[in-house]
């Protein structure tokens, strides 16, 4: 089986962190998620992946190479502009099987899609949406199905008393290749848009398929969050790697903690960390590989991408810092999301 990976979105509603660094890639619980995306896809027999990229691809294709490394096969369709969703799909056309697997690659989800590919080929459908419950639909495109689950149509931001359904669209589809026909090539053209209604309304086989597990869009910085959380909390379940030094405390290899830390869990930490005496740790903070941390410094609800540093006394709350970041002893901050641009990430 083929999977396409949408990566080459902006990312502008998660920025700074998306500056420089492509969205898909942001570190969840310590590796990019591109990265959990492809093994947990490889584990349910994927091995064929082309990655739909445009926003810093080559910090896409430096960390991935052909994917030797994962014993899967990685080719890249490459945008010179940005096409929008459904471009995005169009571009990789001569990459693609005659039916694959489409995943909108900044989705954090953990479901199973053996049942989700049986039902597509059960229904002979042209075009399957996996669709993910949520408690408030407003927010979102909300499905309206027939008793078979084939779709009827999408309502958009409906208010809760309208809304036909909580199913929304989860942004992984399952697609037969004769579909991209249809689709418009060399302009930005959106599938949810766009071309979900024109399938709709010209009666294409689309239907919607319930999944079930974990679902969370890290679009914002909020939900970013949000995942963190929930993987401390084990909600959501990835492997994460380190050793649980204490409950609720896991520490990668070759660290140097000074044994006057105090760790208050959940707390998750990378490979070569430093963390001087009398610092603070937790709850609910990350921190990556190659991190220096100081003597004193306070450090809650915090993720730290890789190679960053904190001084003496340094105190961060609730913080959230891309690759590579200082600061200086004695800075407080609350609430920041702060990226450095043009750092080397080799
Ligand atoms: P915002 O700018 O914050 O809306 O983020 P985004 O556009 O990067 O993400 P959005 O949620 O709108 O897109 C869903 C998925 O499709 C993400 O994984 C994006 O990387 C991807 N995507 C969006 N637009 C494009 C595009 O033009 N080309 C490619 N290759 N992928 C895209």
């Amino acid at each position: 089986m083929q999977a396409l990976l949408l990566a080459g979105g902006l990312g502008t509603r998660l920025r700074p962190l998306t500056e420089d660094w492509p969205k898909p890639m942001a570190h969840v619980g310590n590796r990019p998620w591109l990265e959990h995306l492809i093994l947990m896809l490889k584990n349910q027999g994927i091995d064929d992946f082309v990655l739909a990229v445009k926003h810093f691809p080559e910090k896409i294709q430096h960390h991935f190479g052909k994917g030797d490394k994962w014993r899967v096969r990685i080719r890249y369709a490459v945008e010179r502009s940005l096409l929008g969703t459904a471009g995005a799909i169009k571009n990789a056309e001569p990459l693609l099987q005659d039916r694959f697997l489409v995943f909108n690659a900044d989705i954090i989800q953990t479901f199973r899609l053996a049942p989700f590919i049986e039902a597509h080929d059960r229904r002979g459908a042209a075009l399957s949406i996996a669709l993910t419950e949520v408690d408030d639909p407003s927010q979102y495109g909300v499905v309206e199905q027939d008793a078979d689950g084939r779709i009827l149509r999408f309502v958009e931001k409906p208010r809760p008393e309208e809304a036909p359904s909580r199913r929304i669209n989860a942004g992984i589809y399952m697609m037969e290749k004769t579909l991209l026909a249809d689709i418009p090539s060399g302009r930005e053209v959106s599938i949810e848009r766009e071309m979900f209604p024109r399938w709709i309304e010209s009666g294409v086989r689309v239907y919607g398929h319930a999944m079930d597990g974990y679902w969370m869009d890290m679009g914002t910085a909020k939900r970013y969050r949000q995942v963190h959380r929930d993987l401390l909390d084990g909600r959501l379940d990835l492997p994460v790697g380190g050793s649980e030094i204490q409950k609720g405390v896991k520490i990668g290899t070759d660290c140097d903690i000074h044994p006057g830390v105090l760790f208050v869990p959940p707390v998750l930490i990378g490979d070569r960390v430093s963390i001087g005496e009398r610092s603070v740790i937790g709850p609910y903070t990350v921190i990556g590989d190659g991190c220096r941390i100081g003597s004193g410094v306070r450090l809650s609800e915090s993720i730290l991408w890789n190679r960053c540093s904190v001084d003496n006394n340094a105190i961060l709350a609730n913080c959230i810092f891309g690759h590579g970041l200082s600061i200086g002893t004695r800075y407080a901050m609350h609430e920041a999301v702060m990226s450095r641009i043009g750092v080397n990430y080799a």
